[in-house]
């Protein structure tokens, strides 16, 4: 596992947070100036995402165009690789990369590494290589189908706060947990694909997502500044989209884009956004996800979106209207939201909410939470934390 450094001081000196060669982030963004040698090549430390039943995706990117591949096994002497390969062909075309890990035995615990060689010179029939650099080992479980037993962290609005960040890495670093997600406004405002590698390795780092999949559910501010567009190619969203499901064994987990806070007709967006649309699409996926095997099979069902249906400050309120009829019929156990920066709680049923609504804090250190979310057998319980590590609230669900 790599070495924490404080996000504290490597975000205020504007430097990539959890990279084992932490540089500039400005230096991503330029192709020119970069130095040479394997020890640079790789950006940060990789991270787990898209987990699917027997897969999952390794993401990293890396400072200069370069060969990559992932080995992997059962122990470090039983290895295989997997690479990116287009119509083909390798991908070599860019700096950031996505290889998917299939044919996973469930249940198991893997090892893996991400390698790479820089591409010095890539031509038709001419191509010169530097040095290959590795990263250590690190390791990853998939649960098996009909696992009832996780503990998952979900954290929101953290909004690039370096103190909070901090806080809560330090007590990831003493707890046992199995995935991670970021509730939306954990990456806010991405004004350059090196901005926003920079939060995703700063997130990733405090989650230690090298060895806990990770899933970031898009926030309000995730969509606003000159890069938000291009998130795709440094996230791995359930089936390219940022909205989906997955289950962690026998616990279905369904994720909804609330797209952003104000109409579409709003002046501030110049008429480039159409989240009216987006937010049609998943009543559809809402309907499919309530069909579907996995959702109706699974022993628990979680809710998690970044804008709140019934904890919502917002004048704007458009998801209610549109999802609420088909969400309170699918049986959630719990409601996982985000987006007003202050905790909040509603019993079941006590505004219309059929099942538990838990809002999550906001940025500050007096009001952040970290949601420890745990299934023990039959028993799922939410522990709400503070940034001190105090257990404030528990609810059974
Ligand atoms: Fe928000």
């Amino acid at each position: 596992m790599i070495s924490r450094i404080s996000h504290a001081c490597l975000l205020a000196a504007g430097l990539a947070v959890g990279s084992f060669f932490a540089a500039p982030a400005a230096a991503v963004a330029s192709p020119a100036p970069a130095p040479s040698g394997a020890d640079s090549l790789l950006y940060a430390a990789p991270y787990l995402q898209d987990m699917q039943p027997g897969s999952i995706d390794v993401l990293f990117q890396t400072r200069r165009h370069a060969v990559t591949w992932v080995e992997y096994g059962p122990d470090t002497t039983r290895l295989q690789r997997a690479r990116t390969l287009v119509d083909g062909q390798q991908a070599v075309h860019d700096v950031a990369h996505r290889i998917h890990l299939s044919g996973l035995t469930p249940g198991q615990r893997y090892v893996y590494r991400v390698c790479a060689v820089e591409l010095l010179e890539n031509h038709a029939y001419h191509k010169t290589f530097g040095d290959t650099a590795r990263t250590p080992f690190r390791s990853f479980r998939l649960p098996a189908p009909d696992e009832e037993s996780f503990t998952a962290v979900i954290v929101n609005d953290l909004h690039m706060s370096a103190k909070v960040m901090d806080a809560f890495a330090a007590q990831l670093d003493t707890m046992r947990y199995d995935f991670v997600i970021f509730n939306g406004d954990c990456l806010p405002e991405p004004s350059t694909r090196a901005d926003a590698m920079r939060m995703i390795a700063a997130c990733a780092d405090m989650a230690r997502s090298d060895e806990h999949p990770t899933w970031f559910v898009r926030g309000n501010h995730e969509i606003r500044n000159a890069y938000s567009s291009g998130m795709h190619t440094l996230l791995g969203n359930p089936g390219g989209r940022t909205y989906g499901a997955f289950s962690w064994g026998d616990t279905r987990f369904v994720m909804l884009d609330c797209g952003e806070d104000k109409p579409d007709s709003t002046w501030v967006y110049y008429g480039l956004n159409d989240f009216t649309a987006l937010r049609r699409e998943q009543v559809d996926f809402l309907q499919a996800e309530r069909r579907s095997r996995p959702f109706r099979r699974a022993g628990r069902r979680v809710l998690v979106h970044h804008i709140p249906l019934w904890l919502n400050t917002d004048k704007y309120q458009p998801c209610m209207e549109l999802w609420q009829p088909v969400v309170s019929r699918m049986a959630f156990d719990v409601d996982l939201c985000a987006h007003v920066h202050s905790f909040g709680y509603l019993e079941a049923g006590s505004k219309g909410n059929p099942f538990p609504v838990v809002r999550g804090g906001g940025p500050s250190m007096k009001g952040a939470t970290m949601l420890v979310l745990v299934r023990r057998g039959k028993r799922l319980t939410l522990h709400v934390r503070d940034t001190e590590g105090a257990t404030v609230r528990t609810i059974e669900l």
